[in-house]
């Protein structure tokens, strides 16, 4: 594997730069202005004239929900209810896709009664299961009765960029941004801290977005401790994932607590802020060997970019199917392109690839995606 400065990402065998089927709309509004601002009050307007307005400071709001990665995953107990205990760095890095969020009207017969949400991805629900449109539903419930963000509906536009069942947090990161929409149009009631705890009613990794972007997690996932970032940021990454995703409670379910790894969280921990840089050693992944039985072809994928040049560790994310290869922290300014084979074999043919980084979140801001 090469590390190569991004203007010479370009690779070989007719293949994209970036293989994403969710691309095309996300990769469109990646290049497109990104707006912090918010607007109070939006004007009504059309879906078409909601996409042009996002690139005025008063039109709707336009924010950049990002995804994540597991630097380790270790599992520490079996739960009575059904879960599990884990103890997690969770690190967010720069692989997403854009929300934009339109105010629909409030009051009189044209009131709007439930959230829309427009997504560009097939398969996707786009009706009140949604995680998205259940943090819109929780932020709700949570605002004072009579209140204006207490009956406040939104307009979400989502051009889907992120892998369903990759163990990125996707869905889980569209859920945290629309609670962090939904607290700015309402002027900021919520902390941070409360978006996180309200973010855990709903889902195991929504809670982890509120970190600064990195964070040691342990309960369900959901008890989120912000910590330094324990490698350098821009740390390059490669991510593959082949066309099937994971379901996290298969993986759960044919988990074997006698494979786990016998490594002490906190040390390892500890270990990758003292190196700077992953390991085989530290990157471990408790879900690894449930997820590597029910899916071969990740043990061998992790197994061939762990040799490649460039590569401090590769180990899978969450409860998979992606597989990350990290690079060197201190060649911040380049990014990891895809070795040939796994560009030139038909096997690899259809898998998800991208290159990301390590990102985080100042104060008071939510993430930004890459420039
Ligand atoms: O919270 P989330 O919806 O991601 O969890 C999906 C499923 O994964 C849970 O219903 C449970 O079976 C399993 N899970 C678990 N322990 C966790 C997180 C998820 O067993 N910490």
């Amino acid at each position: 594997m090469t590390l190569a400065a991004p203007s010479q990402q370009l690779t070989a065998a007719g293949r994209p730069l970036c293989h994403r089927p969710y691309a095309r709309l996300a990769a469109r509004r990646r290049n497109g202005p990104r707006l912090a601002s918010v607007a109070s009050r939006f004007s009504p307007t059309t879906v078409a004239a909601a996409a042009a307005a996002a690139s005025s400071s008063s039109g709707p709001l336009s924010l950049f929900s990002p995804s994540k990665i597991n630097l380790f995953l270790r599992i520490t107990a079996r739960r009575p209810d059904g879960f599990h205990e884990l103890a997690s760095i969770f690190h967010v890095i720069d692989l997403g896709e854009n929300m934009t969020f339109e105010e629909l009207p409030e009051g009189g017969a044209g009131s709007a009664a439930k959230d829309e949400l427009l997504c560009d991805a097939e398969g996707m629900p786009t009706d009140a299961t949604n995680l998205a449109v259940k943090a819109l539903d929780l932020f709700r419930s949570k605002m004072p009765a009579g209140s204006p963000a207490a009956t406040r509906f939104f307009r979400i536009t989502l051009g889907k960029n992120v892998p369903h069942g990759a163990g990125l947090g996707g869905g889980s990161a569209n859920a945290a941004t629309a609670l962090w929409a939904a607290n700015e149009v309402a002027g900021r009631p919520a902390s941070a801290a409360q978006l996180a705890a309200w973010g855990g009613e709903i889902g195991s990794d929504i809670s982890v977005f509120f970190s600064k972007g990195a964070a040691y997690c342990t309960g369900r996932g959901e008890l989120v401790e912000d910590v330094k970032p324990p490698l350098p940021l821009g740390t390059p990454m490669l991510l593959v994932k082949p066309p099937a995703g994971l379901s996290t409670p298969a993986v759960f379910r044919a988990l074997d607590l006698g494979s786990r790894s016998a490594a002490d969280p906190l040390r390892l921990s500890a270990g990758l802020r003292n190196l700077g840089r992953g390991s085989r050693e530290l990157c471990v992944n408790d879900l690894e060997p449930p997820a590597f039985l029910l899916m071969p072809e990740l043990e061998e994928v992790k197994e061939r970019l762990a040799k490649e040049r460039g590569v401090d560790a590769s180990f899978m994310t969450g409860s998979g199917s992606t597989v990350v290869a990290l690079g060197n922290g201190r060649e911040s300014s380049k990014s990891l392109s895809p070795p040939s084979w796994f560009l030139e074999e038909e096997k690899y043919k259809d898998w998800f690839w991208s290159p990301a980084r390590l990102i985080a979140r100042a104060e008071g801001e939510w993430y930004r995606g890459p420039e």
